[in-house]
């Protein structure tokens, strides 16, 4: 059974029709990767997976449980964390206060926050550094560690990530990537959307490819890597 199971999944905007019969599965201990060009629907079909937009049509389960109507703070506690696009952190708010908001599912648990977020400062050290930093005040690359560090104090077992390369320098590109990969390791399954598709199928076992509202392409990561089709429209290759 997957961790993470989609059925003909279909979802609106008003009259947009945003999804149109996604299915896709995640195995516990995987990187998934979606890729696809800007408004395929990889946002959305994150958003539909942790309930900040409705399902209209066919399933999401998890742990083989649904989550069609489930309430978005349900899912975080059932084990979904959702690091958004663009990094909604709190920017009055230090780099501790952010983390802890993250937590809020822990409720008064403090050894447990405690420990969730010295994890967090293992992964980014950057982060420690600037624990007591207002959130506004970090650049954009310690920004998407935050958003990522938030997510994970939750402590989920399906992580899902929305651009976390987007606009960063080549250097710090690498280093999430990395982390990415180590907080897989230490056994969190990731569903990661990325417009950086290279970089995404490096690091994933497998690999979805949408294009407007549908799966077009779906394997290895791997053979996506060298797949014509994936090279020519996602690699910039000729
Ligand atoms: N809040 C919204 N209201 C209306 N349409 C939206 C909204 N968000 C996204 N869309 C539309 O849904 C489609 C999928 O968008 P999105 O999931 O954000 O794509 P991606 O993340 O792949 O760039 C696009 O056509 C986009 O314009
Ligand atoms: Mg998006």
């Amino acid at each position: 059974m997957s961790l993470l199971h989609i059925e003909d999944l279909d979802t609106y905007y008003g009259y947009v029709h945003a999804l149109k019969g996604i299915t896709l599965d995640v195995e516990t201990g995987e990187i998934v990767t979606l890729i696809g060009a800007n408004g395929a629907g990889k946002s959305t079909t994150l958003r539909a997976i942790s309930g900040l937009i409705p399902i209209r049509g066919g399933s999401i389960s998890f742990d083989g449980q649904p989550l069609n109507g489930v309430p978005a703070h349900k899912i975080v506690e059932r084990g979904v964390s959702h690091a958004p696009e663009g990094r909604h952190i709190f920017g009055t708010l230090t780099v501790t206060e952010n983390l802890n908001m993250g937590a809020y599912i822990l409720g008064k648990d403090q050894d447990a926050i405690t420990r969730n977020r010295e994890r967090v400062f293992k992964l980014f050290p950057r982060l420690e550094e600037r624990r007591r930093q207002l959130g506004g005040t970090l650049s954009g690359g310690e920004q998407q560690m935050l958003t990522i560090g938030r997510a994970l104090m939750a402590s989920p077992r399906l992580l899902l990530l929305d651009e976390p390369s987007l606009g960063l320098a080549p250097l710090l590109v690498r280093l999430i990537f990395d982390t990415i990969r180590e907080i897989n390791a230490a056994g969190v399954t990731v569903l990661l959307v990325e417009q950086n598709a290279r970089a995404a199928l490096k690091i994933a076992h497998r690999a979805y490819v949408m294009e407007t509202g549908r799966i077009t392409l779906a394997g290895d990561a791997a053979a996506l890597l060298a797949d014509e089709r994936v090279r020519k429209a996602y690699l910039g290759e000729q």
